[in-house]
């Protein structure tokens, strides 16, 4: 048996599979995300401790027998936040996750630092972890003075879990401070952020073993003592693991709190002028490319909680069958957006509303419009040198045909739908457990899962679709020129 832990912005999920990669069982517990100030987004680590222990418990009360059997445990986890120890390993503050944009000023200052883009192969965006320890060094002296380590949310929970600071290459792509060609810390770019290597967790690769399970947690959950945990990966490339999108060209996308367009590369190809992401993967020297917007369930979300309706219901109002774009608009900058405009002061918009403008007419035009921020992103993986001829969905918000439709026509590509399953982020990291405890092929461990269906572009309304876009394109401008 192995276990993947997913620390997912909205909650953690705990995923038990067999030595044939069967899923056994889940255990789930939520997790909040708290707002003090516009643009801030934090979680304070010791919740997530809590709802791994719960989500654990969960999966203990079902599958005991299973849960004793564990050899190995892989781990994945939202990423870019910072998770700050000082020398005695107390939590310094709450943690600032990647939504939280409240750095600007400091990426825009690391990122005119022409060494940031040259050795990290990216933009040195809001949401990444230099910035925030910036931002930290800024405003709160006495806190950043006390920093002893810094870690990514999961890497906080491989400490919980073994006492070790360790991380490994996809997710320490995103702090700004890794050479990602070269996939080590980069002491010029720390000492840039007045940090040094010892502040830094130590480096393996996801396939690799980092750290041992703790005897109390282990006789708690009637586990053996001692068992490996894997190096893991960020979420994103957790979930790339799962999915088998590991081989150059493969892609998915991912409809989660943030959207995500995910191409698996066989090299290292930089290209931070398209505000395309750049990191490692999670297996030995392969590297993935990604477009991210920051809010893509997130935004049906938000009209979910104004309107009074659950998500499925907004969506259960559209039917079936796509429609025509109605003539209203919606971006989805709801906490600004990454790719292509690395802008965290743009905020969301309603645009063409009249009173016929019915609360399907809304829905209609968030799904349509996060369609769009996904075809944004399609666009600046090409001018980055990818170009993808089909993708496949998964994430939360893939259980909505229409919107998988609107996607499919956007793009202009089929997408594909894998047979029922489990394949995100916790089944990646699960897998990332046993090639760990196990010393099997990556390569022949991440296969991808069969495909149930494929949406294709609805042919009727691609050129409807293509007019929308034009519109949609030349909001951002627009609303730009009035934003303060
Ligand atoms: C990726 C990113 C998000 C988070 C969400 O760069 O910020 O996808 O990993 O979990």
């Amino acid at each position: 048996m192995y276990l993947g832990l997913d620390l997912g912005t909205s909650g953690v999920k705990a995923l038990l599979i067999d030595a044939g990669q069967t899923v056994i069982g889940s255990g789930h517990a939520s997790l909040d995300v708290s707002r003090p100030h516009p643009g801030w987004s934090e979680q304070n680590p010791a919740d997530w401790v809590r709802a791994c222990e719960t989500a654990i418990a969960e999966l203990k009360s079902a599958h005991p027998k299973e849960l004793a059997a564990v050899k190995g445990i892989g781990l994945s986890g939202h990423m870019h936040g910072a998770t700050l120890l000082d020398a005695s390993d107390q939590v310094l503050r709450p943690c600032i996750l990647w939504n939280d944009t409240r750095s600007h000023a400091e990426a825009a200052t690391l990122d005119a630092d022409p060494r940031f883009r040259k050795l990290t192969g990216n933009i040195v965006f809001p949401g990444f972890t230099a910035p925030k320890l910036a931002w930290v060094k800024n405003n709160e002296p006495a806190v950043f003075a006390k920093v002893a380590k810094v870690l990514l949310p999961k890497d906080f929970l491989r400490f919980w879990l073994t006492g070790e600071h360790m991380s490994e290459m996809s997710d320490s792509a995103g702090t700004s401070w890794l050479d990602v060609g070269k996939r080590r810390w980069s002491p010029e770019l720390l000492a840039a952020t007045s940090l040094d290597e010892k502040q830094m967790p130590s480096l393996v690769e996801g396939t690799e073993k980092a750290g041992a399970l703790r005897a109390d947690l282990a006789s708690k959950w009637g586990v053996q003592a001692g068992i490996p945990i894997a190096g893991g990966a960020g979420d994103n490339a957790a979930s790339a693991c799962g999915m088998g999108t590991v081989g150059a060209g493969h892609a998915f996308v991912s409809l989660g709190t943030s959207g995500v367009l995910f191409s698996a590369n066989a090299s290292y190809l930089p290209n931070p002028a398209s505000a395309v992401h750049t990191f490692c993967h999670a297996l030995p020297n392969t590297w993935h490319q990604m477009g991210v917007i920051l809010s893509a369930t997130d935004s049906l979300n938000w009209l979910s909680e104004v309107s009074g309706k659950k998500a499925g219901e907004l969506t259960a109002e559209l039917g079936e069958a796509l429609k025509a774009p109605s003539g209203v608009s919606f971006l989805p900058y709801l906490s600004g957006e990454r790719t292509p405009y690395n802008d965290s002061a743009i905020r969301g918009s309603f645009t063409g509303l009249a009173h016929e403008s019915s609360r399907a007419v809304l829905t209609q035009a968030v799904l349509e419009g996060v369609a769009f921020a996904f075809r944004d992103s399609l666009e600046a993986l090409k001018t980055a040198g990818t170009i993808l001829t089909r993708v496949t969905a998964i994430g939360g918000g893939s259980r909505s045909r229409y919107w998988l439709k609107a996607i499919a026509t956007a793009l202009q590509v089929p997408v594909d739908i894998p047979a029922d399953g489990d394949f995100g982020a916790a089944f990646g990291a699960a897998r990332l457990g046993l090639i760990a405890a196990t010393g099997a092929d990556p390569l022949a461990v991440c296969t991808a899962p069969k495909t149930d269906a494929t949406i294709e572009p609805d042919s009727g309304l691609g050129s409807a679709y293509a007019d929308a876009y034009q519109r949609y394109r030349a909001l951002y401008p627009a609303i730009k020129a009035v934003t303060a």
